[in-house]
């Protein structure tokens, strides 16, 4: 099968190859000797993929190795007793091996497509979409009628968020740097847009009347401290990454003082040991499609020999919404 591998770990420009190599066996390194085997025709992109190629993300394979950690296609096969079968649209996260014609993902990580969604809209869902969900309801206890502040809004996981909080019935305001991302968070459904440039923590206390009631955190940085005063009295903040580039810290009197929270969401490795988990919110976003709040923003898409284009769009803070690879069509790109 056509596959891209990395072979050095230089960055994204030199690290990665097209190559021909073996079809993968119907096992996942999750659930050894058991898989879902997928068709793949669209690949989804996301950071840790730009930090593989320099070797700076936790999960470190000997080289070369096939990134890719999702993917929308066909099931091939499947093992006895999963919820898909042979023939069935999916949207599979195999955290490795999705830049290839053919991947394998564990059953509980392989979901049914609703017909709403294209393969492309499928690479697009589980990283982002779960992550989301976890993160505002799950660890942030997001509730009907709240507000939420959503940082880095244009992005993949700012665009589920902005969506899966609007599906659960919250109010949303949107952090952005740019007029373009602004029409992108609006697209995805944010009900207010503040710059990162301006004085965003004061526009977002006047819009909240107050504060509000939780935060979700992808970049950090220097703007932690700012998000802190954004809460209202037993407001949330929920750290789900760095884009930004520096750990931010806290001085805890802030949280004393108005009765707040930080709160971590690591969705991968806590993920990764919990079917049941993953298929309770594989439920619950499927609701949330059928529903309507749900439509990945698939912005760029590239063929699979220009994913080095993919992966500096992200590493750029060019994204906006998903990058995806269209794995089978040596078409041109799609975006601006
Ligand atoms: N905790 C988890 O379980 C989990 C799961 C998935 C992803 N993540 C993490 O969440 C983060 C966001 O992922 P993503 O896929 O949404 O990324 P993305 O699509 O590239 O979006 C990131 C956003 O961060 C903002 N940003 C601010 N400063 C930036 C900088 N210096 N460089 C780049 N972006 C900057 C940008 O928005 P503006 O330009 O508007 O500021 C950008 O749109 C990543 O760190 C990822 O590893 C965590």
């Amino acid at each position: 099968m056509r596959a891209l591998q990395i072979t050095e770990l230089t960055g994204p420009d030199t690290a990665l190859q097209i190559v021909d190599v073996p079809e993968p066996e119907a096992s996942h390194l999750m659930t050894p000797g058991s898989g879902v085997v997928v068709d793949v025709e669209v690949a989804g992109v996301s950071f840790p993929e730009v930090l593989q190629t320099r070797g700076e993300y936790q999960i470190k394979p000997p080289l070369p190795f096939i990134p890719g950690s999702e993917v929308g296609g066909t099931v091939r096969s499947a093992p006895a007793g999963a919820a898909v079968q042979a023939g069935d649209r999916v949207a599979a996260f195999c955290m490795l091996g999705g830049f290839a014609e053919v991947a394998v993902a564990p059953e509980f990580l392989t979901f049914k497509l609703p017909d709403a969604l294209d393969f492309a809209q499928g690479a697009a869902l589980i990283l982002n979409y779960h992550t989301a969900y976890f993160a505002l309801k799950l660890r942030g206890r997001l509730a009907a009628g709240e507000t939420v502040l959503v940082h880095g809004a244009a992005g993949g996981v700012g665009t589920a968020a902005l969506q899966v909080a609007k599906g659960l019935g919250a109010r949303t305001i949107a952090v952005v740097s740019s007029d373009e991302k602004e029409q992108v968070a609006r697209d995805a459904g944010a009900d207010e847009v503040v710059r990162s440039d301006a004085a965003w923590k004061d526009e977002v206390k006047e819009l909240s009347g107050g504060g509000v009631d939780l935060v979700l955190d992808p970049v950090g940085g220097d703007r932690f401290t700012d998000s802190i005063r954004s809460l209202r009295e037993e407001g949330r903040v929920v750290v789900v990454g760095f884009t930004g580039g520096s750990i931010p810290e806290v001085k805890v009197n802030r949280l004393l003082l108005n009765n707040t929270e930080v709160i971590g969401a690591g969705w991968g490795a806590y993920m990764m040991s919990k079917p049941d988990m993953n298929r309770e919110i594989g439920a619950a976003v499927d609701e949330l499609i059928a529903g309507g709040a749900v439509r990945p923003i698939v912005s760029r898409r590239f063929p699979l020999d220009r994913a080095a284009e993919a992966l500096k769009t992200i590493d750029g803070r060019g994204a906006l919404g998903k990058v995806v690879l269209d794995v089978r069509d040596q078409a041109p790109s799609v975006g601006p």
